[in-house]
C-alpha cells in the first residue's frame, strides 16, 4: 500500500486524531478511510485481552489464555531457541485472537531486588536480557503480530513511577540500561515499543528526543511505531516531535485538539506529523494483514505443554547435598501454603487468566510419592506467624522421614505499581522455616518468587530449589525435577546478595524525593559483587544439577570462543556455559568481568560435546562519552569461560587492536567503592550539575500523594496531614523529612 499516497488524503484534524488511542486496548478507526483500529493486549507473561470492561492494572478478567513462567522464570533457562517457541505460541494466540500487537516483553534492568516488577524482567544482565527478549520478539512476530518491548527506558523502580526522574550518566545509560533495547531492536526487530512512565534525565522518556530519535530510530534504525505505556502521555506535541506515534489508553479530546492548536500555532509542522502516522499506519496495516487471516483457536494442550517444557527448563537448583531427586515412593511431608495454591504468576498488568485448571504441587507429587502428612504452615495474607499453624506443620514435620517445605514470596510482595520495602521473607515463613528445620533434618526448601529474598541459613536444610513463577504448568514442573523426570538446568538470571544492604543500589535506591540517582554508575548486580569481590548467597549465573560438567580445550580464533564440555555424572542434562570478557590493562573503568556470550548445552552422561560460542560486536566495547561513540579500546582481554560468574573453568588472554584511550573518572568508579559516591564523582561521571530534584511545591498530576507536603496551596498540606494522619503506614521509604 502506497501509504504516502493514503496520508494526502487524510485530513489534519484525521492525522492527530490517529495519533492517540480511541479505547483502552485499540487505536483509532477511520471507516471511510479504510483504516482499521489496531488491537493491543498485555503479553509479556501470556496473552491478557480484556473482552469486557477494559483496564490496565490486572483488575478486569481477560480471555482464558496460557500463562507461561514470567521473564524472570524463562530467563533462567538461558535458552534463546526456548524463548522464541515461547514467543512464538503468544503470537499464536494473539493472532488468534484478533490482538495486533503484544505487549511485551518487559526487559528493564533489575537494579535492586525490590522492583515490584523484577518478575515480569529478565535479568541484571543488558546482554542475557537482550537476548531472550529478542528471542521472545521474534517468536511473536513470526505469526504476523507486532511485539512491543517495554518500558523504554531507565524505568527500574516503581515507587513514584509517574513523577521520578532516573539521573544516570550517559555511559552507563548506553551499556546497562539500553544495551538490552538496542538487541531487542536490532536482532528482534521489534516493530513497535514502549516509552516509558519516567523522565530521563529531566526529560519524560516519551519526549526525549536522545532516546526516541537520536538513539532508537537513528542508530538502531527502528522503524516501527513507539507507543506510551498506558497514561504516560505529558505534553503529546513535544511526544510526536521526540518520536512518539501513539498515546494510550484513550486520553480523550484534549490530547488531539491540543496538537492540533499546537500544530495550528506553528509549534510542529505537517511533515513530522505525517510521518508518525505513516510509521504507525505501516504497523496497523502490516499486523492486520496476517492477523485476520490466523486460525481463530489454539491448541491448548500444545501451548500448555510448551509452557511445562520452558517452567521445567527454568528451575534452579541452588543446593543440594544428594537428597534429591526423591525417589518415587519416597515418604515425605509436605508444608507451606504455596503446595497446594501455587504461586505461579505476578500481579498487575501482566496477570493472565490461565487456560487450563492449575495443578499443585501437592496434587502433582500424590500420586508419586507416599505423603505422610500436609500442614499449610503460613498463611499467604498474614506476614505474622500464626502459632496453631506452626504448631501443625512441627506435628507433621517431627514425624516425617523427609520434607518438602514450599516458601517463597507471596502475591502482595510482587506487584506491579509498589516496590517491596525489605528483602526478607515473611516473618511467619521465617519461623516456619526455623522451626520446622529444627525438628526435621531432611528438608528440602521449595521455593517461589521473582525475585531474589534472604535465604535462611543454610545449615538447617539440605537442598533448595527454585522455580521463580512457573507459570500454569509451574508445579508440574517442580515436581518433574523433584522426582529426577527432568535434570535442573535453571541458572540464575541474578545475584542473590546475602541481604539487602549488599545490594549496589542500595544507597540510592529508590530515589531522593524527585531523583532516581544512580550513583553506582555500571556497577549493576554482579558487576559489582564480582568486582569488589563482596561475597553472595549465590552468584549471577549459579545452577547446580543432578550431574556434573568438565570444562576444557579452549580456543580462541577470530570472534570463536570454542571448548568441549564433559557430562562427567551419571545421568543426563543441560549445562549454561557463560562467556565473559575482562578487560585488563584499559584505561577505561570497567566490571571486572561482563557477559558477552552464553549456551545451553544438552549432553548425555558421560559424552562430551564442543561448543562454540561466537563474540559480536557488544564484547569489547564501552562508550567513550568524550566522543560520544562506542569504542574499542586498544588492551589485553581475558575471554573467560565460566559455570557462573563465580566459577571460571576455562580462560585465555587475547590482544584486541582498538584505540588507546585516555579515559579517566573518580577512583571510586576503578575500584568499584561505590556505596557512598559523592555528589563531586557522581557529577564528574555525569558530566553535569546533578540536578536539584526537591519538590519545591511545584506539583504536576503526575505527583503522588505524599508529595503534597510539598504543596505550595496550604488546602494542599492541609489534605496530606489529613492522609497521613489516618494512620496508614506510609509503604516506601520516605525521606527523612517526612518520617
Ligand atoms: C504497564 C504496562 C502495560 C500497560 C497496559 C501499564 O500500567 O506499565 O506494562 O502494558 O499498563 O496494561
Amino acid at each position: 500500500m502506497n501509504l504516502k499516497e493514503k496520508i494526502k488524503d487524510l485530513t489534519i484534524e484525521q492525522k492527530v486524531a490517529l495519533l492517540q488511542g480511541w479505547t483502552t486496548w485499540t487505536s483509532l478507526e477511520l471507516k471511510d478511510k479504510e483504516i482499521p483500529p489496531m488491537f493491543m493486549s498485555d503479553g509479556p507473561v501470556g496473552l491478557r485481552k480484556q473482552a469486557g470492561a477494559g483496564d490496565h492494572l490486572g483488575l478486569n478478567e481477560s480471555v482464558p489464555a496460557t500463562c507461561f513462567p514470567t521473564s524472570a522464570t524463562m530467563a533462567n533457562t538461558w535458552n534463546v531457541e526456548l524463548g522464541v517457541e515461547l514467543g512464538r505460541a503468544l503470537g499464536k494466540e494473539a493472532a488468534a485472537n484478533d490482538v495486533h500487537v503484544v505487549l511485551g516483553p518487559g526487559l528493564n534492568i533489575k537494579r535492586s531486588p525490590l522492583c515490584g516488577r523484577n518478575f515480569e524482567y529478565f535479568s541484571e544482565d543488558p546482554y542475557l536480557a537482550g537476548k531472550m527478549a529478542a528471542a521472545y520478539i521474534k517468536g511473536i512476530q513470526e505469526n504476523g503480530v507486532a511485539a512491543c518491548p517495554k518500558h523504554f527506558a531507565v524505568n527500574s523502580q516503581e515507587l513514584r513511577r509517574m513523577s521520578m526522574d532516573s539521573v544516570v550518566d550517559e555511559r552507563t545509560m548506553r551499556e546497562i540500561y539500553l544495551t538490552g533495547f538496542e538487541i531487542a531492536v536490532k536482532e528482534g526487530r521489534a516493530k513497535s515499543i514502549m516509552s516509558a512512565y519516567n523522565m530521563v534525565n529531566g526529560t519524560y522518556a516519551n519526549e526525549n528526543t536522545h532516546l526516541l530519535s537520536d538513539i532508537l530510530r537513528g542508530e538502531w534504525g527502528f522503524d516501527g511505531y513507539v507507543v506510551t505505556d498506558w497514561g504516560a502521555d505529558n505534553n503529546h506535541t513535544d511526544g510526536v516531535k521526540a518520536g512518539c506515534n501513539l498515546v494510550m489508553p484513550a486520553p480523550g479530546p484534549d490530547c488531539a485538539i491540543g496538537l492540533l492548536d499546537d500544530f495550528k500555532a506553528g509549534k510542529i509542522d505537517e511533515a513530522t506529523i505525517d510521518k508518525r502516522v505513516e510509521e504507525l499506519l505501516r504497523v496497523v496495516y502490516d499486523t492486520k494483514e496476517v492477523v485476520d487471516k490466523a486460525e481463530k483457536s489454539f491448541d491448548v494442550e500444545a501451548h500448555h505443554s510448551v509452557a511445562l517444557r520452558c517452567a521445567e527448563e527454568s528451575i534452579v537448583l541452588l543446593d543440594n547435598d544428594g537428597i534429591l531427586p526423591l525417589t518415587d515412593g519416597d515418604s515425605v511431608a509436605i508444608i507451606g501454603d504455596f503446595a497446594k495454591v501455587p504461586r505461579y504468576q505476578g500481579a498487575g498488568s501482566s496477570q493472565v487468566n490461565p487456560s487450563k485448571p492449575l495443578v499443585s504441587l501437592y496434587d502433582s507429587l500424590a500420586n508419586r510419592l507416599n505423603i505422610s502428612g500436609y500442614s499449610k504452615g503460613f498463611d499467604r495474607k498474614n506476614p505474622h506467624p500464626v502459632d496453631k499453624l506452626i504448631a501443625e506443620a512441627v506435628d507433621v514435620a517431627k514425624n516425617a522421614e523427609k520434607v518438602l517445605l514450599c516458601v517463597g514470596l507471596d502475591e502482595i510482595l510482587e506487584s506491579e505499581g509498589m516496590d517491596r520495602l525489605h528483602m526478607e521473607l515473611s516473618k511467619s515463613q521465617q519461623k516456619l522455616i526455623a522451626e520446622v528445620c529444627a525438628v526435621n533434618k531432611n528438608v528440602v526448601l521449595v521455593l517461589s518468587g521473582g525475585a531474589p529474598f534472604v535465604m535462611p541459613d543454610r545449615s538447617l536444610y539440605r537442598a533448595a530449589i527454585h522455580g521463580y513463577l512457573g507459570g500454569q504448568a509451574g508445579a508440574e514442573a517442580m515436581a518433574n525435577a523433584i522426582l529426577g523426570k527432568i535434570n535442573p538446568s535453571g541458572k540464575l538470571n541474578e545475584s542473590w546478595p546475602h541481604k539487602l544492604e549488599d545490594n549496589p543500589s542500595y544507597p540510592y535506591f529508590p530515589s531522593k524525593e524527585r531523583n532516581a540517582e544512580y550513583r553506582e554508575g555500571l556497577y549493576v548486580g554482579y558487576r559489582y559483587y564480582d568486582t569488589l569481590g563482596k561475597p553472595v548467597r549465590y552468584p549471577f549465573g549459579h545452577g547446580i544439577s543432578y550431574t556434573d560438567f568438565d570444562y576444557s580445550d579452549l580456543t580462541v580464533e577470530g570472534n570463536d570462543v570454542s571448548f568441549t564440555i564433559t557430562n562427567t555424572g551419571k545421568v543426563d542434562g543441560a549445562e549454561v556455559a557463560q562467556v565473559y570478557v575482562s578487560c585488563k590493562n584499559g584505561n577505561a573503568y570497567r566490571a571486572k568481568k561482563e557477559l558477552k556470550g552464553f549456551a545451553k548445552v544438552f549432553i548425555k552422561a558421560g559424552e562430551s560435546k564442543k561448543v562454540t560460542v561466537s563474540l559480536d560486536d557488544k564484547a569489547f566495547r564501552y562508550y567513550n562519552v568524550e566522543k560520544d561513540a562506542w569504542e574499542i579500546e586498544d588492551a589485553d582481554y581475558e575471554i573467560i569461560v565460566a559455570a557462573s560468574v563465580s566459577d571460571v573453568r576455562l580462560n585465555e588472554t587475547v590482544h584486541i587492536d582498538g584505540i588507546k584511550s585516555n579515559a579517566k573518572a573518580p577512583a571510586c568508579y576503578y575500584s568499584a567503592d561505590i556505596a557512598n559516591v559523592s555528589d563531586e564523582d557522581f557529577k564528574s561521571i555525569l558530566g553535569r550539575e546533578i540536578p536539584d530534584g526537591r519538590w519545591g511545591g511545584e506539583l504536576t498530576e503526575n505527583d503522588a500523594f505524599c508529595q503534597l507536603y510539598y504543596a505550595k496551596s496550604g488546602l494542599g498540606r492541609l489534605l496530606y496531614k489529613i492522609l497521613t494522619s489516618m494512620k496508614i503506614k506510609p509503604r516506601q521509604k520516605v525521606p527523612p523529612i517526612l518520617t
